[in-house]
């Protein structure tokens, strides 16, 4: 069953998984990238005071931050052992449960939480086995006006080396998350508005890696480069991975 995969996944990769689990972002590769995404959710979010409910938080990094800065936060996630490493991770960081509480459910069917300003999935909507029942719990959580964001990979993620090596080690669900998805079925859940948002590793990708252009001015790579900056400009990508912005 993938959902006992989830569940047992922080027993099944061992103590190296764990430490890396509970000192995220600063234990990813990518932590610069990481923190630009975070830093990014929050300059859309509401501002704080705020309540928010961090869906599939794992080892709660991403809860932390935000109480940090203020917003007033539910970290939910399915498995009982990332609860409780995410509350060791509130306990490290010296935040109280008034800041930040953890609790374990499955996001597509929660219960009533009471009533939230925002959302956000942060790289776990993607874990589901049925988005539209998760997206639909989720509009159901929020305020009238609130806003639902999702961090997720887009078309290709489900056949990437790293997700198949994970699906079949463990058995966890990793599918493509694609904007097209998100938005349908958000629609249908009863959201009003949306903006579909380059990632920042695509930002950096563009803008910040360094590339040996011919010297000519014009070139098929250059060509390529500006088609594609175009693109996130005036046509979003409904395939790629993306930050999703929706409006209850
Ligand atoms: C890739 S991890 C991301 C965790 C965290 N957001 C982060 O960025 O570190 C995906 C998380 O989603 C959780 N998850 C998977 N299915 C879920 C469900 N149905 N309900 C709640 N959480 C779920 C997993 O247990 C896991 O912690």
């Amino acid at each position: 069953m993938p959902k006992d995969a989830e569940r047992d996944y922080l027993a099944n990769i061992g103590d190296a998984g764990r430490h890396h689990s509970l000192y995220k972002p600063f234990s990813n590769a990518e932590c610069g990238v990481d923190l630009a995404s975070i830093g990014i959710i929050m300059a859309l979010l509401p501002p704080p005071p705020a309540r928010l409910l961090d869906l599939g938080c794992g080892g709660g990094w991403t809860s932390i931050f935000f109480a940090m800065r203020g917003y007033q936060v539910v970290g939910q996630d399915i498995a009982p052992d990332m609860i409780d490493l995410a509350v060791e991770n509130r306990e490290r960081n010296r935040l109280s449960p008034d800041q930040v509480t953890f609790i374990c459910g499955d996001y597509e069917s929660m219960g009533p939480l009471g009533e939230f300003d925002c959302a956000v999935f942060f790289d776990s909507l993607h874990h589901s086995e049925d988005e539209a029942s998760a997206i639909d719990s989720v509009f159901k959580a929020l305020k009238p006006g609130g806003f639902l964001l999702t961090h997720e990979p887009g078309e290709g993620h489900s056949i990437n080396p790293h997700s198949i090596a994970a699906m079949e080690q463990y058995g966890v669900t990793e599918r493509d998350m694609p904007p097209r998805l998100i938005v349908q079925r958000a629609l249908e859940a009863g959201f009003s508005n949306y903006r579909v948002l380059p990632m920042p590793h695509e930002l950096f990708d563009i803008f910040y890696t360094k590339r040996n252009h011919p010297k000519r001015w014009f070139s098929k790579r250059r060509y390529r480069l500006i088609r594609r900056v175009s693109r996130l400009l005036f046509s979003p990508d409904m395939g790629a991975s993306s930050i999703v912005v929706l409006t209850k």
